[in-house]
């Protein structure tokens, strides 16, 4: 009879288990990197191939490139190790402080570095200007990002200082290194625009613009990150969870993008950094105000913190100042074998 019952209880207790298997967010199979999300249907798959084309199309002057511009495709930036990835192609934005003042009148913050023929507009030769580098971010995973709910962001609003980018139509700021776009179409027209010189509607139809987006919105993420507890132990006592919140669950009506867990590991709030990381304003965030940035995917990075300045993790966490100096100094403090776990951890994200 005991044994019966004890039967029935392990039955019941599966049982439960599975629907609760059933309800909760799953984490894909990992694909290979480029590659598009396993569990797309049909059609989002072939938006996802047609979306890859534009997005590697190389522009030249007869079909809209310029007349100033950064690079002829996304992909010639976007390409390592494969197209959607990272590059080594710096960029240059520039703002004039203290005032804050995105340079419109001359061009916008995003200066470009080649031309098809007109001579370039120079960085103007304003007292103040200050000139700032960004690196090109791998685009892995950026629709699970896009489907994180804004109600999930604003809960840690205060968590280490964080702040949310609410920009001037009310949206809220997720994308660019200062959290300058809300959604990924917003970014990526914009991209168009000031890396290739290249308008929407009238240089690439809104049809195109928006497969190019599904292509970027459908890039599987790199794969789960291993279970460490020593090294995962390490980053949160020494408070880099706080703001590189390790995973959220998205939301989404496309299926595919629908409680997924993704690991980000990143608020997707600004947080003040420091002088030492100070460059432009940018958006509604400060000088020294930057995103937190994701670090899904670092396994394959060569360079971090936003102009790629520092060659290993270790030097960008030592140059966390303001809201970070206090976790950089945890890191410092930590005995030379747990440091060396939460770098192996990193290493695995
Ligand atoms: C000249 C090189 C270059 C080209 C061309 C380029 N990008 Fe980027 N991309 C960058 C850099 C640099 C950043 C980081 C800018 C920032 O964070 O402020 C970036 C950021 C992004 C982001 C946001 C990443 C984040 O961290 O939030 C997306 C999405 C993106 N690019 C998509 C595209 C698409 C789509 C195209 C083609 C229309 C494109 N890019 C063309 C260099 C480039
Ligand atoms: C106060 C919030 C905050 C805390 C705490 C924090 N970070 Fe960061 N982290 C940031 C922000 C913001 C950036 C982007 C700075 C930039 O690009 O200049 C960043 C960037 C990084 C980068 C560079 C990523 C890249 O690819 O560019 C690494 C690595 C990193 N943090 C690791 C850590 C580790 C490890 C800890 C704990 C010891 C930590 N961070 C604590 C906010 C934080």
């Amino acid at each position: 009879m005991m044994r019966m019952t004890g039967r029935l209880m392990l039955v019941v207790a599966l049982f439960f288990l599975i629907m609760a298997g059933a309800a909760m967010p799953t984490t894909s199979p990992s694909p290979q990197v480029g590659a598009p999300l396993p569990d797309l249907t049909p059609n989002e798959l072939a938006r996802f191939t047609r979306g890859k084309a534009v997005f590697s199309r190389e522009f030249t002057p007869e079909t809209g490139l310029g007349p100033f511009f950064n690079n002829s495709s996304c992909a010639a930036c976007h390409e390592e190790p494969v197209v959607g990835g990272a590059g080594a192609f710096g960029e240059d934005e520039a703002g004039e402080q203290p005032t804050c003042d995105e340079l419109e009148p001359s061009g916008g913050p995003v200066f470009r570095q080649q031309s098809t023929g007109p001579s370039l507009p120079p960085i103007p030769a304003l007292a103040d200007v200050r000139v700032a580098v960004r690196s090109t971010p791998a685009l892995f995973g950026f629709g699970l990002i896009a489907a994180i709910p804004n109600s999930a962001i604003l809960a840690n609003q205060g968590r280490a200082g964080g702040r949310a980018a609410f920009l001037p139509d009310g949206k809220l700021g997720r994308f660019g290194r200062k959290a300058t776009d809300a959604d990924l179409l917003t970014f990526i027209r914009g991209a168009f625009d000031k890396e290739q010189g290249v308008l929407v509607p009238s240089e690439l139809s809104s049809a195109d613009l928006a497969l190019t987006v599904d292509f970027v919105r459908f890039l599987a993420p790199p794969p789960a990150p291993g279970v460490d507890r020593y090294g995962e132990r390490m980053f949160h006592i020494t408070g880099c969870a706080t703001c590189h919140i390790p995973a959220f669950i998205t939301r989404s009506p496309i299926e595919a993008l629908n409680r997924k867990i993704v690991y980000i590991y990143s608020d997707l709030l600004l947080h003040d950094m420091g002088e030492g990381l100070a460059d432009i304003c940018k958006g509604v965030a400060g000088r020294s105000e930057f995103r937190t940035e994701p670090l899904m995917g670092l396994r394959n990075r060569t360079r971090f913190l936003h102009d790629g300045r520092a060659l290993s993790p270790e030097s960008a966490i030592a140059q966390h100042g303001g809201q970070g100096a206090a976790s950089a100094a945890a890191f410092m403090n930590l005995s030379r074998l747990d440091r060396y776990a939460l770098l192996r951890y990193l290493k695995s994200l």
